[in-house]
């Protein structure tokens, strides 16, 4: 059965699940779903199985993919599911509102919804775990990707938690979140560090940077997913006083480089 599975990431946590599931999977093709955002239309896969792989943002979904979302087209597909990857909480009401868009476009929404616990990246709150920390939670990540697979392989349903707490968090923050994002990295700086390499420009999947006279320039397409931050090479960008100073994280087992070139669509 052929799969094709759509991803967004920042820093690799949503890109190493992709994979992973995809090579398991075998006739299976990730495509990012940055890929689509200078493109208008409808989006209608070819595949029998369709999957969704992006991070929790304030208990929703990042906003690129619930713009995605609302254009899909599934008419003919046989089975739909998505992961989210999260740092703690908000797993269940991003899956449900991604569900929300789905069904409310083609009338049909998700038959299986999971949520995987990864290292946190929101280094405006945090910091991201480092060394052997980092590493367990990768290894229980892993795990419980083992035992979304054969639900996946069979085409099996699972139905999406409804914690409480989770929605009346969802209801209060996330749209503040939305309705700030955009903006959000007019707020971000580069230091005299910076080498003017590029790298910043390249892994924005929103292509909201832009280098003048060699150093980055930010514009309204932000979608907070911290890659420009994180992946600097020289850590040379901050987002205010409170990212100074804190580690950046990428997951090991993706490049920079790889998220690079999946972001700028290739894949
Ligand atoms: C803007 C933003 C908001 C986030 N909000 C949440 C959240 O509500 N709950 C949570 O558990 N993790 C949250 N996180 C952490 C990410 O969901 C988590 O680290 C994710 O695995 C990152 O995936 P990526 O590496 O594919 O970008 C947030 C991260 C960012 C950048
Ligand atoms: S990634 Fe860092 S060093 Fe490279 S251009 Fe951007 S800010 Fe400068
Ligand atoms: S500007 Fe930075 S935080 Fe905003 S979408 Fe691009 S890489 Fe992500």
């Amino acid at each position: 059965m052929k799969t094709v599975i759509y991803f967004f990431s920042g820093t690799g946590n949503s890109l190493a699940v992709a994979k992973k599931i995809c090579t398991v999977l075998r006739d299976c093709e990730i495509v990012p779903v940055s890929s689509f955002m200078n493109s208008p239309g409808r989006i209608t896969p070819t595949a029998e199985r369709v999957g969704i792989v992006c991070p929790v943002y304030f208990s929703g979904l990042p906003l690129m993919v619930a713009e995605w979302a609302a254009r899909l087209d599934i008419p003919d597909i046989k089975y739909l599911f998505a992961v989210v990857t999260l740092g703690g909480s908000g797993g269940g009401p991003a899956l449900r509102q991604l569900d929300e868009i789905i069904k409310k476009q083609t009338g049909r929404g998700l038959d299986a919804g999971f949520s995987v616990k990864m290292p946190g990246n929101y280094i405006f709150m945090y910091k991201s775990p480092e060394g052997q920390k980092r590493d367990l939670l990768i290894a229980a990540a892993d795990r419980q990707v083992d035992e979304i697979l054969p639900v996946i392989q069979c085409c099996e349903r699972k139905s999406i938690s409804r914690a409480v707490i989770g929605s009346l968090l969802k209801t209060v923050i996330y749209p503040w979140f939305s309705s700030r994002a955009r903006a959000r990295a007019r707020q971000f700086s580069v230091t005299p560090a910076c080498t003017s390499c590029g790298t910043c420009a390249r892994v924005c999947p929103a292509e909201n940077i832009e280098l003048q006279d060699g150093k980055p320039v930010w514009k309204d397409r932000c979608e907070v997913c911290c890659a420009c931050i994180h992946l600097c090479p020289v850590q040379a960008i901050e987002g205010g006083r409170k990212t100074e100073g804190r580690p950046r994280y990428r997951h090991p087992a993706i490049s920079t480089g790889e998220l690079e070139s999946r972001n700028m669509g290739k894949t």
